[in-house]
């Protein structure tokens, strides 16, 4: 099997392994924890509510964005096909996944195709922007004439990945040559452990606007690539890392307290609209939602309509319930935590 192939085939078991439950978040969802004061006088009718948002100056039906998901494998066009033409009929943004296996076989599709106005984001991993530099980041970009680049940061997959990448050194210095040179905007995300406060700051530092937090409590690639390593010795080494992260709901504030100026992606465990409301009420200027997706993605661009419809509907009892009239006033809807 040559390269491109197990690239391929990585793709498709990350697929089959993402379904899983048991490598999902903790049974208990971190975002529990974060509790709204449930408000039995709205002084609203429900018809009131405005759940209309912006993202890179654009108008968007909900502060939702179809999170990135894989670009590159057998069933990568049908999924994508599906997310795209979704995003495009409901009016969100949508993240593409790594277009690291797309890019070096040259497919022929261009998912831009099936969403002609829609917000797309190209993605490369951090790996791969040292690497390839901005030469690479300006073809992700091009091939599907995307509206941001975003780079993910997976350092804890790479170590559990048999023959993951190793070093990441100078991938800052390539984020910092990205931003000032790309002609569209940089998003840096993680995977599922999260960004927290210090790797926000030092990316705002070199000229980052956008960060997506993708925090721990939802998908975990470290335990996805531990099912994958057939070594035992590796798998030891592994396990004890399944649990590493910070959880999505405590980063949101912390990263928001240090770098008040970068605007953020709510991600990483979001499990329905009363998530994506405690998201925006942490910190987050939108949400990004991956593995929600899917299954949906598997079947049907209508099936991924109908999980956008439930998230958005479920949003708005949320801000229905919290008294918020719209998305403005839910970041201030008391908490009935500590958290507040
Ligand atoms: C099947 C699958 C493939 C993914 N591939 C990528 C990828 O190529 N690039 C990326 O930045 N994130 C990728 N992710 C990570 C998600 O974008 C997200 O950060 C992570 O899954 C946590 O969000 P969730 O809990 O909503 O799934 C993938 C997630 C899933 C479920």
């Amino acid at each position: 099997m040559n390269s491109k192939q197990q690239i391929s085939l990585r793709k498709d078991q990350h697929i089959q392994l993402a379904l899983q439950d048991k490598h999902q978040g903790v049974e208990l969802s971190p975002f529990e924890k974060i509790q709204f004061e449930h408000r039995p006088l709205p002084e609203l009718a429900l018809d009131d509510v405005v759940v209309r948002s912006e993202f890179l100056g654009r108008s968007i039906t909900a502060p939702i964005m179809i999170g990135a998901m894989t670009g590159g494998c057998d069933q990568g066009e049908r999924i994508n096909r599906h997310l795209t033409e979704a995003a495009q009929a409901y009016g969100v943004p949508m993240a593409l996944g790594s277009q690291r296996a797309a890019l070096e076989l040259q497919h022929g599709y261009n998912i831009r195709h099936y969403a002609p106005s829609a917000i797309l984001l190209g993605n490369l991993g951090g790996t791969q922007l040292q690497q390839g530099g901005l030469e690479l980041a300006q073809r992700a970009v091009d091939a599907i004439q995307a509206d941001a680049l975003v780079i993910h940061l997976n350092p804890l997959q790479e170590l559990v990945q048999p023959n993951g990448d190793r070093d990441w050194r100078q991938v800052l210095e390539a984020i910092a040559h990205t931003v000032a040179n790309l002609g569209v905007p940089v998003v840096v995300k993680e995977v599922g452990a999260g960004i927290g406060p210090t790797t926000a700051c030092q990316l705002a530092e070199v000229g980052v606007r956008f960060i997506d937090i993708a925090g721990r409590g939802g998908t975990n690639w470290a335990s996805i690539e531990l099912a994958r390593n057939g070594s035992a010795l590796e798998r030891e080494i592994a396990k004890p890392f399944t649990r590493w992260g910070s959880d999505t709901a405590d980063l949101l504030p912390a990263v928001k307290a240090a770098c008040p100026d970068l605007l953020l992606i709510g991600s990483g465990g979001v499990r329905h609209g009363i998530d994506v409301a405690r998201c925006l009420r942490l910190g987050a200027n939108i949400t990004a939602l991956a593995h929600y997706f899917l299954p949906a993605a598997l079947e049907s661009t209508q099936a991924v309509i109908d999980k956008l419809f439930i998230l958005e509907q479920q949003l708005r009892w949320t801000l229905f319930l919290t008294g918020s009239r719209d998305l403005a006033a839910l970041t201030t809807a008391p908490l009935c935590n500590a958290n507040g």
